[in-house]
């Protein structure tokens, strides 16, 4: 009987159930978007029964779609939007509150607190992490100190706290389980000794019993109740969504990096088997632990990528369509000397800068709807460019090709102008479904479905290749002009 393995890739704004087969083939594919809620400017949610109902639909669809039954699917792996921060009753599995989405901004006012007094040194060498409130702990936090009831209930241990992939495998199978790469993402957890750090735990006033059990990315964790498929599945693979993407664009070695031009960028580059150390104002986080050993990555994240073109078509109205974008950009030439910093909502790595705003520069009366679109473009690609030039400070070696994913990564006026701006190679591989094949290949390594990293990595292969055609002189140009503006934005809200 043919088998597959059933990946499932919950998302920030839907969630998707990829089915792969041994050839790492996506076989069926579907996706549903569900509500988002922005009860105040600045907070962003999601009911967590959205979320689980949205993707227990979407794997049933999968399913359906292939016409395969679930005893024809030898695991489910799991890649998950990360941080997003849930809280719910282990005796009832009811959610206690909305869960609060990473891209909330809350709790910037109490991050600042933090900083203020010191602790941005202490977070960092513990978690790798800069002190944001894009991470769990503080939203954490929140949850316990607003929601009624909650901190007793807490310390009673009563609730349970967990990143999205504990929502669904606790929903699937009743374990209430992280793997290491999620973990690392909550700033309750210590990289290096891969276990909850108490001084982290008491410095944001976290109750342990609230916590998951920390498991490895690859391995069974338990069988999906009979319910929800008819048969139960092993669940054996959980990463969060770009660890899951770095894995399935098979960047396993020592400085390989790949970038996901999604709503943000995601740029990730592989930093061996010990935590790295950035001085660049660059994540150091799990990728994910697979067979007793723990693989580190170097991260940068931009908040405005593919969401700058939704921009463009939702709030100025310019394009009808997001894929209207790139012939309209390639309408013109160039951007005429027009250039757009999308910091909507604050500028991430390598600036973390959350008062930055969004800024239009150099504008004349030639200027029209397709430089906009060239410039807002141009800006995806400008700011991965500055996240490869900090990780290739920090890493202290060469990137040889940035290896490209998600919806923009469609776009070879962004490709090509991407290339160009980095001076290295920009690859699109043939599979770009990297986040749900790279859970895919977690539970596949996990139940023998693939025998090792060696067979994943014959599967990548290569699409189309971007080589740079731009002189370095005009890429050293262009980068100094981007800074430039890239001052302003920071400048505007001060
Ligand atoms: O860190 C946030 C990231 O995991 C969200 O990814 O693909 O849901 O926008 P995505």
């Amino acid at each position: 009987m043919t088998q597959y393995i059933l990946a499932l890739d919950q998302g920030t704004t839907s969630s998707r159930a990829i089915l792969f087969d041994r050839a790492g083939l996506p076989v069926a594919s579907c996706q549903r978007e569900y509500p988002q809620y922005f009860p105040q400017p600045g907070w962003v949610e999601h009911d967590p029964l959205d979320i689980w109902h949205s993707q227990l639909a979407c794997a049933r669809d999968a399913l359906a779609q292939a016409g395969v039954q679930a005893a024809q699917v030898a695991a489910i792996g799991i890649a998950n939007q990360r941080e997003t921060t849930l809280l719910w009753d282990r005796a009832t599995g009811e959610p206690v509150a909305n869960a609060i989405v990473w891209q909330d901004r809350r709790t910037a006012g109490a991050c600042d607190r933090l900083r203020e007094a010191g602790k941005a040194t202490l977070i960092q060498e513990r978690s790798g992490l800069e002190l944001d409130a894009y991470f769990s702990a503080t939203k954490l936090q929140w949850l316990l100190d607003h929601v009624p009831g909650a901190r007793s209930r807490a310390d009673r241990g009563e609730l349970a706290f967990g990143t999205v992939d504990s929502w669904l495998v606790w929903r699937l199978c009743g374990r209430h389980v992280t793997d290491t790469s999620n973990a690392a993402r909550t700033m309750l957890f210590n990289i290096h000794t891969l276990a909850w750090d108490e001084d982290l735990l008491a410095l944001f006033d976290i109750p342990r019993a609230l916590l998951p059990e920390v498991v490895p990315s690859a391995g069974v964790v338990g069988l999906s109740n009979e319910e929800w498929f008819g048969h139960a599945i092993p669940i054996a693979g959980i990463a969060g969504d770009q660890q899951a993407a770095t894995f399935g664009q098979a960047c396993h070695r020592k400085g390989l990096v790949k970038n996901t031009y999604g709503t943000g960028c995601f740029m990730l580059m592989h930093a061996g088997d010990s935590a790295p150390v950035s001085h660049n104002r660059l994540l150091a986080t799990v990728g994910w632990t697979v067979a007793g050993r723990t693989d580190y990555l170097l991260e940068g994240s931009v908040f405005m990528g593919g969401a700058t073109v939704q921009w463009l078509r939702d709030g100025l109205g310019i394009i009808r369509q997001s894929r209207e974008v790139e012939a309209l950009a390639t309408s013109v030439p160039d951007s005429g000397g027009v250039m757009l910093v999308p910091a909507f909502t604050g500028l991430g790595a390598p600036h973390w800068d959350p008062y930055a705003r969004g800024t239009i520069l150099g504008m004349t009366r030639g200027t029209g709807a397709a430089h906009i679109a060239r410039a807002a473009v141009e800006a995806i690609a400008y700011q991965s460019a500055e996240l490869l030039a900090a990780m290739q400070k920090d890493a202290a070696c060469a990137v040889t090709e940035l290896r490209a994913d998600g919806g923009a990564a469609r776009n070879d006026l962004l490709m090509q102008f991407q290339a160009d701006l980095l001076g290295v190679e920009v690859v699109r591989p043939r599979v770009t479904e990297t986040t749900a094949l790279g859970a895919a290949y977690l539970a596949g390594l996990a139940c023998g479905y693939w025998e090792s990293l060696e067979a994943i990595e014959a599967q990548w292969q290569v699409e189309r290749r971007y080589a740079p055609r731009m002189e370095a002189g005009r890429r050293a140009e262009l980068m100094a002009r981007w800074g430039r503006a890239v001052a302003h934005a920071r400048s505007w809200a001060t």
